[in-house]
Order: C-alpha cells, then structure tokens, then sequence
C-alpha cells in the first residue's frame, strides 16, 4: 500500500461515518493521520478527532477542498446541497468526490459541482466502525479511472463491491447497507424466545450472537460450500431443524422478507426523489 497515491484525504462532515472510516485508516495505516483533513459543522467532534487520532482539524469546509486531493461528503443527504453549494466553485477538475449520503444520486452531485469528472458515490455499511463492513461503489461516466483507487482505500474498511448506479445500487443499499438492521430484528426475536423460556437476558443475548457469528463464521470459511449445502449439514431427515425449517418455509419468511426488501428500495426510490434537483 502507498498512501502516496491516495494523496491528502479530507472529509466534510466529522460524525458517525466519517469518524468509523478515519479511525480504520489511521489505525490500519491506509492513510496517515497527518495526510487527512477535516471539517464540521460544529467544533466538538472535530476536536475529538484531533486529540484522538491527530487529524489536520479545518476552521471551514472550503479550506478541507483547498487541502484535499480527495473528499468525502460525509454528511446527511438533506444537508448536503447546503453544504457544497457555496463552495462549489473551489473545486477543481483535478479532485475526486466521494458522497456517502443515501439516496443521493451521481447526476444531483454532478450539478452542484460540474467542473470534478471523478465523482464517486460510497454505501458503508455500519460494520465499517470494526472493519468487517460491506462498502459499495458506482462511479459516474467520467471516474471509470477511480475504481482501483476507491477499492484501495475502502479495503480498509471490509469487503469492497462494486455496483452500477440504478437498481443494483439499490440492491446494495438495501441488502448491505440497512442489512445489519434487519439481522438485529431477527437476533431481537431469538432472544426474546430463549428469555421466555428462562434464561436471563445477558445469557440470552451472548446465545444469539454466538449463534449468528458461528453461523457467518462457517459459512466464510469456504466459499466453494453453498449455503443450502451448510444447511444440510445441520439437517437431518424429520429431525429438530428440519420441523423448523418446514415451518418457516409455509409461514413463507422468505416472501416477507422479500417483501420488506422491496419496501426499503422503494424508500430509497423516494428520498433520491426529495434530494435530485430538477
Ligand atoms: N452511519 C451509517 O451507518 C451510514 C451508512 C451509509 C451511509 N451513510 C451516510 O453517511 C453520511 C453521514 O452519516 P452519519 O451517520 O455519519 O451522520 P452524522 O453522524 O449525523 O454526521 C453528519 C455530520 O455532518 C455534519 N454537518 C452537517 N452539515 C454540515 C455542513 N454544512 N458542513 C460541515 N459539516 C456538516 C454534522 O455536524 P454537527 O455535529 O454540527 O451536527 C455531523 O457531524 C450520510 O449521508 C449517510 O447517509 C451513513
């Protein structure tokens, strides 16, 4: 890895994301503390960031533009025309964008900053903060070049998946970028179960996690074995798994959460349709 051609790095916004991503590549060496500039809106997590890691902290967010050879928008998406608007024109053709903001799309972006060709657009995944995240990119018509850079950098942050703009974006958003939500659902329900049946909560709760992480962890050992395959394996014919197994498979859990799938894109359909300028 050479930090050299990622560049100086900077980051508008200092909150939840900005903050998990600049503690991975600190802390794994992608990028060097003092290569890194940052800009918020208020001056409490910004401060925070300096004194934690040593980052460059910026009095605004023009001077992380004039600073940075590469910037990541790292605020919400309703604050985000707010934000680059007045400084749109410190841009330069030779930067490369980074938006993090959901449902945000590449041509809204292009508009407010037309003169940068390398525009990205980056879904993490919560994970990120321990470095075990899903990150998905697409790149606008003009940053096809970017690609190797982004997977470089994001690498730091877990597994790195690319995905053009539209419906396999979407995809992403919904299965990586809110999944982890929806397995906290079902690891909810898991607990409750045990805890009816007697067992404290805390001991409950270590069940369930151990159970999904060994689950993950199996299924990532090999990546040739298929999942229906690992299924199998626990299976045996009118045993304990396969009773449940047939009963989720009438209760049709997998058209409910087909379902709550399809309402989550359509979620995300609208807040792109509430930021896109017209
Ligand atoms: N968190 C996630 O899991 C996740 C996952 C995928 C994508 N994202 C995306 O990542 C982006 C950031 O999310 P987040 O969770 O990190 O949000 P967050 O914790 O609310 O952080 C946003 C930061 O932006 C700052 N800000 C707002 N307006 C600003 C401005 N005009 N100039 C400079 N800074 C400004 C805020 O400052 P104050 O401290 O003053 O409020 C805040 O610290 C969002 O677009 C979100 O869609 C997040």
């Amino acid at each position: 890895m050479n930090p050299m051609r990622i560049g100086k790095l900077g980051f508008i916004g200092a909150g939840n994301m900005a903050s998990a991503m600049i503690k991975a590549f600190v802390e794994s060496g992608h990028v060097p503390a003092e290569r890194i500039y940052v800009s918020n809106r208020s001056s409490q997590k910004l401060n925070r960031l300096k004194e934690v890691y040593g980052i460059q902290a910026c009095a605004n967010n023009e001077e992380v533009v004039d600073q940075a050879d590469l910037i990541i928008l790292a605020i919400k998406p309703q604050d985000l025309v707010g934000a680059i608007e007045p400084i749109g024109s410190s841009f330069l053709p030779s930067h490369t964008v980074i938006s993090l903001a959901a449902g945000f799309n590449l041509r809204t972006l292009q508009r407010l900053i037309p003169q940068v060709k390398n525009l990205v657009r980056v879904m993490p995944n919560t994970p990120t903060n321990i470095r075990r995240g899903v990150i998905g990119y697409c790149l606008g018509p003009e940053a096809q070049g970017s690609a190797a850079l982004i997977e470089q950098l994001m690498g730091a942050l877990g597994i790195v998946v690319f995905a053009p703009e539209g419906e396999a974006f979407e995809a992403l958003t919904v299965s990586c970028g809110s999944g982890p939500g929806f397995v906290f659902e079902l690891m909810q329900y898991w607990q409750e179960w045990i805890e009816e049946r007697g067992f404290e909560p805390a001991q409950a709760r270590r069940m369930v996690v151990q159970t999904f992480l060994g689950a993950a962890e199996l299924a990532n050992m090999d990546a040739a074995v298929r999942l229906e395959e690992l299924q199998d394996r626990v299976t045996s014919k009118k045993g304990v798994t396969a009773a449940g197994l047939q009963s989720m498979r009438e209760l049709e859990i997998e058209r409910a959460l087909r379902y709550s799938f399809e309402k989550a894109v359509l979620r995300d359909q609208e807040i792109a349709r509430g930021t896109a300028q017209s």
